[in-house]
């Protein structure tokens, strides 16, 4: 096998080895992909600032997100279903994580349950992202369980009370597990690392819910589930409570508005993300990486302003952050190396991330990532 030198590479054995109603998932976004297109398209028109003969021998990318060291100012994204691109994908992205020094972002969706995902990474605290669902008795125990797993923030996510319409799920009729229909079988059979891998494995269903949700034992479709369970009645003041029944850093992922970061903060929010949930929710909305600055001048500082979507090297880490993201998150990278390679793929993932962040940062004349600013851009929106 050919090295894996760049994110694109990872993505392209994934489709080759993840049957292709869960690679589909993951690489796709609503309606007609504007948005999901204009989260990678927005970075590439950005252009950095060369500086040369500035002394670069000793150079540090680690800096802090909601006051925890991190190795990178990268953070592992929520996403659903990740233990269906690879048996146990949370678990294996987790140790990755943890090894890497980076924190790893459990979802509300995933197949692996909070306290496998503790117990395989020897209690090292990560962070749990919480769907507000209709039944508030659930949310407290899922709040709980987060908890008592050692986890370290709460990722409450604001933007998916309705489901935007992905086409390509709705036609290969997505379901944890997959239906045994002879087009699933047939593509199935031609994946057999994956399908060796899934024997081996408990974990196959949507492990936070199923068996724990009163009178759910069992989950097919995630978007039937979500128009049924997630509450569209999500407010501000629910934020507010989740912020005094955590009683821990609190991050609010999902902004897009000035107004509603605004909102955000006062609601007790520590950090926001600023998200359009990778291009997946609202089509036509702005990409992630053009809304940040508005964001982070209304509300940056005050809280920590966060950036998901569209990451996928180091050079987007690097224009975030110098556009003034504290930290940044990857769902697809990381799963791409999921899919291609497990626990070693998301390993190289993360590597590939850092060697461009800490070489792009040395072009730029940079020693410290935390001293990056605008300075550093000779354009941007
Ligand atoms: C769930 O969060 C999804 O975007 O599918």
């Amino acid at each position: 096998m050919a090295e894996m030198t760049c994110i694109e590479d990872l993505r392209s054995l994934a489709k080759k080895r993840v049957p292709r109603m869960f690679y589909d998932y993951v690489d796709g976004g609503s309606w007609t992909e504007y948005t999901y297109r204009a989260n990678e398209a927005d970075f590439q028109r950005i252009e950095f600032r060369q500086r040369v003969a500035v002394d670069i021998t000793e150079r540090s990318t680690a800096s802090t997100m909601v006051g925890q060291p991190v190795s990178m100012p990268v953070a592992i994204a929520p996403t659903g279903l990740t233990g269906m691109q690879h048996a146990d994908g949370e678990i294996l992205a987790a140790r990755a994580a943890k090894r890497h020094g980076i924190p790893f972002t459990l979802s509300t969706m995933s197949i692996c349950p909070i306290e496998a995902v503790a117990e395989a990474t020897g209690r090292h605290p990560f962070w749990f992202q919480l769907y507000v669902l209709r039944d508030r008795t659930f949310v407290e125990s899922l709040i709980d369980r987060a908890r008592n797993a050692n986890c370290s923030a709460l990722v409450v996510t604001m933007d998916l009370q309705v489901f935007g319409q992905r086409h390509k799920d709705k036609k290969n009729g997505l379901s944890t597990p997959p239906k045994p229909t002879l087009r699933n079988l047939v593509n199935m059979a031609s994946k057999p690392r994956w399908c060796i891998g899934m024997l081996g494995t408990r974990h196959r269903q949507f492990g936070n819910i199923v068996g724990h949700a009163r009178g759910v034992d069992k989950i097919g479709s995630l978007v039937e589930w979500t128009q049924e369970q997630f509450d569209p009645r999500l407010s501000w003041q629910d934020v507010e409570w989740i912020k005094k029944r955590w009683d821990g850093k609190l991050i609010v992922k999902g902004i897009q508005d000035p107004e509603d970061a605004r909102l955000a903060v006062a609601s007790g929010a520590d950090a926001i993300i600023v998200s359009n949930h990778g291009g997946r929710q609202l089509d036509g909305a702005a990409s992630s990486i053009s809304t940040l600055p508005r964001i982070v001048e209304v509300v940056g500082d005050r809280v920590e302003v966060h950036m998901d979507g569209g990451i996928r090297s180091g050079q987007d880490v690097l224009k975030a952050i110098a556009l003034g993201a504290r930290g940044t998150y990857i769902g697809r990278a990381m799963m791409y190396g999921l899919g291609a390679l497990g626990e070693q793929g998301v390993t190289t993932a993360l590597n590939i991330i850092q060697n461009e962040l800490d070489l792009s940062m040395a072009f730029c004349g940079k020693t410290d990532i935390q001293s990056v600013d605008r300075s550093i851009l000779l354009t941007s929106f």
